[in-house]
């Protein structure tokens, strides 16, 4: 008798996204806690950062920081693009949430009763997933054009020049610090997630049969 092979079950994130993610952060908190020092050194905003939460001592090693995390993410964000293009990532399990898929999940987070399933993102996962993706392209952009303005004047210019860019830049930063707090609130109240980003673990079944 001949047995049908049992489909493997598919797990929950892929060891190139686990890799990817962990990499990711590393190379941001870099790039925050330097950016931190960089920032003090001319604050836009009335305020600066207490040094001792930067990275780098002063402005010359904070620069050395920043420049070579920037490499860092930013290969590790071109390698994310094309593996979540290439393997069918983004259009499997990011594809962009409907308005009506939107709201339902709204409601049952604000009521604390959003479903989760291992290896399967919800509509407000997808919003924010995608969301800072395209925070983090734009961060970069504009990373790029206050740091070589005169090579990439065309990118400055189109930004609305030097201390526009520089604004959207910090503005970028500030909104991936909101989206790290958001998304680690949410990782500490459903920790099976973090298990899964770590190690290899499979996605749940879907509902249908
Ligand atoms: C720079 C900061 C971070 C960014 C930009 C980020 C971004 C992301 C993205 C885009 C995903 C979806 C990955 C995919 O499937 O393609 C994800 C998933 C995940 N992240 Fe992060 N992350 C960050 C920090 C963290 C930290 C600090 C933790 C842990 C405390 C964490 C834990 C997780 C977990 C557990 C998942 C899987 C969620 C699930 O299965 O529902 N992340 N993250």
């Amino acid at each position: 008798m001949v047995s049908t092979p049992k489909r493997a079950r598919r797990p929950a994130h892929p060891l190139p996204i686990r890799l990817m993610h962990w990499t990711g952060v590393y190379a941001m908190a870099c790039m925050i806690l330097s950016g931190l020092v960089i920032y003090n050194a001319s604050p836009l905003l009335p305020f600066s950062f207490p040094r001792w939460a930067g990275l780098g001592g002063w402005l010359g090693g904070a620069l050395a920081w920043h420049l070579s995390a920037m490499w860092l993410l930013f290969a590790d964000g071109a390698a994310y693009l094309i593996y979540g293009f290439m393997s069918g990532h983004f259009r499997r399990d990011l594809h962009p949430p409907t308005v009506p898929e939107l709201a339902l999940d709204i409601r049952d987070a604000l009521k604390f009763r959003l479903a989760h399933r291992i290896g399967h993102y919800n509509a407000v996962q997808r919003l924010l997933y995608a969301g800072i993706v395209v925070v983090m392209i734009v961060a970069v952009l504009t990373g790029l054009s206050i740091w070589k303005p005169v090579q990439f004047g065309w990118l400055t210019g189109l930004f609305g020049g030097y201390p526009i860019a520089r604004g959207i830049h910090l503005t970028m930063m500030l909104l991936i610090v909101a989206f790290i707090v958001l998304h680690v609130t949410l990782v500490v109240l459903y920790p099976r997630t973090l298990v899964s980003m770590v190690v290899n673990v499979a996605a749940e079944q879907d509902e249908a049969p």
